[in-house]
Parts: structure tokens; C-alpha cells; sequence
């Protein structure tokens, strides 16, 4: 078994690395990433990259061929990975997350890898107040990362075929702790905000619907992906979570406030720049389909890990929302320090082979 993972070191990526080294003990598993928010760890006692065979440093926008030779499958969380990022660096989004993408899927079923993962997202239904979507739902796009996640599935599909087999998961909102945290996200920013200031304000009147996912669960849906029965369809779009994790914001809000004590909860409803995504979703195929990969875990239980690991880090930072912990801002310091360059490439890079270790 040989499983190659792109943008392996960002903050999904180490819980998938970690899950598949222990239900795959002897597989081979190669990590490939620019390295962005490399050095973004949080209380971690070792590389998560320990747990991989090799780790290439090298940009998705220029694969070497040989990486994926023998491979059985392929995950690809490479991607610039949030609205904010995809509104400043939109040309750059739509070439990292879909051209680039579509290409690396492209040599991957050349190569003859077997199973294509790729991390799609729920904000492919973008604003919709009615009933939850299905995946036959019509897709509305609100954001460049949205787009670049619509046009990726709909350039993976006709790739598909009884040798390459294509999955695509729809996923939620990430929470929950990983050794590179995030907290652009909004519960882990509502937990950040609880610690520091007591005070949770939402940006809106609170009622916008978001379905969330721990970080661990996705793990747990790529692990399904790569193995599931070709009888679901050479490609599968499928909305991966659970019902139960369809929240409105201020229940989020509330539930931080229940766990973490004097915590004040309030409306902002004339934010400057109101998020206007919102969207119950339909997850009963995954659940037709996943029965065993099924959630475990619930919000409250997010909520302690949230806490107690931001705790082991002595996370007092009332200024997080200009951290190394959003990424938008690790970009742009690094692009103003002169290390990216506006394509976000890094500089002065010579060789264009990727370096491995
Ligand atoms: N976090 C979420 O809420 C969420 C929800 C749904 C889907 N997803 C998707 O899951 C994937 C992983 O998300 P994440 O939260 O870990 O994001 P992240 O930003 O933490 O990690 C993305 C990784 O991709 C790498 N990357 C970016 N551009 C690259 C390039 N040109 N070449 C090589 N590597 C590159 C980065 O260095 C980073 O390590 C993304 O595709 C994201 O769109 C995430």
C-alpha cells in the first residue's frame, strides 16, 4: 500500500497522517507540501511528519512525476484554504486549487493510481435559508474558494472510470485541535475568543446555519474514500458529516459559553462584513454509504479538547486574529518579509525539483 498525501502539513493534514500510520502500519506514506504554515506547531512533542516515510518540499503547481509512481491512492488537501485568503490571492486560488489540482489528478490516473481523494467543501451550496442540500442540490458558489472547489469536481468527474476511482467530500466547517491549529475556523475562533476576553461576539444576528466537522472525522472519511466499493460510482460527490453537526452560530456561541465559565455571548448585526454563507446540509448519503466512518465526535467534546489544548500552549493572545494561528496573515507576513513572492512562490528558489527528507 502506498498512499501520497499533497498539502500534508497544514492543519488536517497530520490527524490523517496519524490515522493512516495506525490502521496502515507497514504502508508507505509520502507527504508533499510547499510548506507554508510549516513552522505554524503548536504543544506538539514531535513532527507530525515523523509518521511519514518521506516528506517532500515542493509546489502542487509542479509535481515531479516519480512521486506518485506505484502509488495506490492519492489525497489532495493542497489548497489555499479560505475565503479571506482566496479574495486576496484569487488568481492564485483558482490555479493552486483547481488547475493544479485537475493536472496532479490527471498524472495520477496516467500513473495508474487506483483512488483519488479530494477535500472538497459544503460552501459549494454558498447562501440558501431552505431545506437542507442534498447532493443533488444546485450548487451556488459565493467565493473564488468556492468556485475553485465547484470547478474541481466538475473536472474530476469525467476523469473517473473502473481504474480510477474518484471521491469527492463535501465537508463542513473544521474544528478542533491539531498540531497546526487553526483558528480562522469559527468554533476554534469562538474558543480562542472565550479564553482570552470572555466575550464570544458573532458577527451577524446569529441565525446563519453552518455544518461543522471535527479534524479527526475527516481523517476518518479520507480513510473510507480511499477503500470504499467501487459499486458507489467510479465518482462520488458526498456530503460528509452528520446531521447532528448542522448548527445554527449562536449555538455554537452558547455551547462555548456552557463549557468555558463567565463567558459573554453578543450579536454585532451591523458587522462590517457580515458572513452571508449559510446552509443546512442533507449528510444521509454518507451515512448510507459510511456506516462505520460515521462522526464520533460532538461539539461539546470538541470544545474541552479546543480548550485544554489551547491551555497546554498558555494561549493568552488577545491579538490571535493577527497570529501566526490565521492563515491569511502567516501569507501575507510572509510576503512581506519578502519570502513569497505575489504569486506565492517562494523566493529565490532554485532548484524546482522539491527537496525531500
Ligand atoms: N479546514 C476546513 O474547515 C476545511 C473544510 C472543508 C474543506 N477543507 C479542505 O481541506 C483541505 C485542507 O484544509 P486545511 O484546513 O488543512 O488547510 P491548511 O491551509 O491548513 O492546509 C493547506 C495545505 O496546503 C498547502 N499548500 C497550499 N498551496 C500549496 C501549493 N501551491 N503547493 C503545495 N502545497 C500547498 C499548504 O502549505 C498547507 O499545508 C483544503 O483543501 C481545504 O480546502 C478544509
Amino acid at each position: 500500500m502506498k498512499i501520497v498525501i499533497f498539502g500534508n502539513m497544514g492543519y488536517v493534514g497530520p490527524g490523517l497522517i496519524s490515522r493512516l500510520r495506525s490502521t496502515y502500519p507497514t504502508a508507505t506514506l509520502i507527504g508533499y507540501d510547499t510548506g507554508f504554515f510549516a513552522s505554524c506547531l503548536t504543544d506538539v512533542d514531535y513532527l507530525p511528519e515523523r509518521k511519514l516515510d518521506r516528506q517532500y518540499f515542493g509546489d502542487i503547481r509542479n509535481v515531479p512525476e516519480n512521486i506518485m509512481q506505484g502509488a495506490d491512492a492519492v489525497i489532495n488537501l493542497a489548497a489555499i484554504s479560505n475565503d479571506p485568503m482566496g479574495t486576496k490571492f484569487e488568481e492564485v486560488t483558482l490555479d493552486v486549487n483547481h488547475r493544479s489540482g485537475i493536472a496532479l489528478a490527471k498524472r495520477a490516473k496516467e500513473l495508474g493510481v487506483k483512488s483519488f481523494v479530494f477535500a472538497s467543501s459544503c460552501s459549494v451550496y454558498g447562501a440558501a435559508s431552505d431545506a437542507p442540500k442534498t447532493e443533488d442540490s444546485t450548487l451556488n458558489p459565493l467565493t473564488a474558494y468556492a468556485r475553485s472547489k465547484v470547478m474541481s469536481e466538475q473536472d474530476l468527474e469525467p476523469l473517473a472510470d473502473q481504474d480510477f476511482k474518484v471521491t469527492c467530500l463535501r465537508f463542513g466547517t473544521a474544528c478542533g485541535m491539531s498540531p497546526r491549529l487553526r483558528l480562522d475556523l469559527v468554533l476554534n475562533d469562538f474558543v480562542a475568543c472565550a479564553l482570552t476576553s470572555k466575550h464570544i461576539t458573532i458577527l451577524s444576528d446569529g441565525t446563519p446555519w453552518r455544518p461543522l466537522i471535527n479534524v479527526k472525522d475527516m481523517a476518518r472519511a479520507m480513510e473510507w474514500a480511499i477503500g470504499r466499493p467501487a459499486s458507489f460510482g467510479n465518482f462520488l460527490a458526498v456530503n460528509t458529516g452528520a446531521e447532528k453537526w448542522n448548527y445554527q452560530v449562536k449555538d455554537l456561541a452558547e455551547a462555548v459559553a456552557s463549557v468555558i465559565p463567565d463567558v459573554k455571548v453578543s450579536l454585532n448585526k451591523e458587522a462590517f462584513a457580515p458572513d452571508k454563507r449559510s446552509f443546512r446540509v442533507n449528510f444521509s448519503l454518507y451515512k448510507k454509504l459510511a456506516p462505520d466512518y460515521q462522526p464520533e465526535y460532538d461539539l461539546v467534546t470538541t470544545i474541552k479538547e479546543l480548550t485544554s489544548g489551547l491551555e497546554a500552549m498558555n494561549f493568552n493572545d488577545l491579538q490571535f486574529r493577527d497570529s501566526k494561528l490565521i492563515r491569511l496573515k502567516v501569507l501575507t507576513s510572509l510576503q512581506q518579509k519578502n519570502e513569497l513572492n505575489s504569486e506565492l512562490r517562494w523566493q529565490n528558489q532554485q532548484q524546482s525539483e522539491p527537496i525531500a527528507i
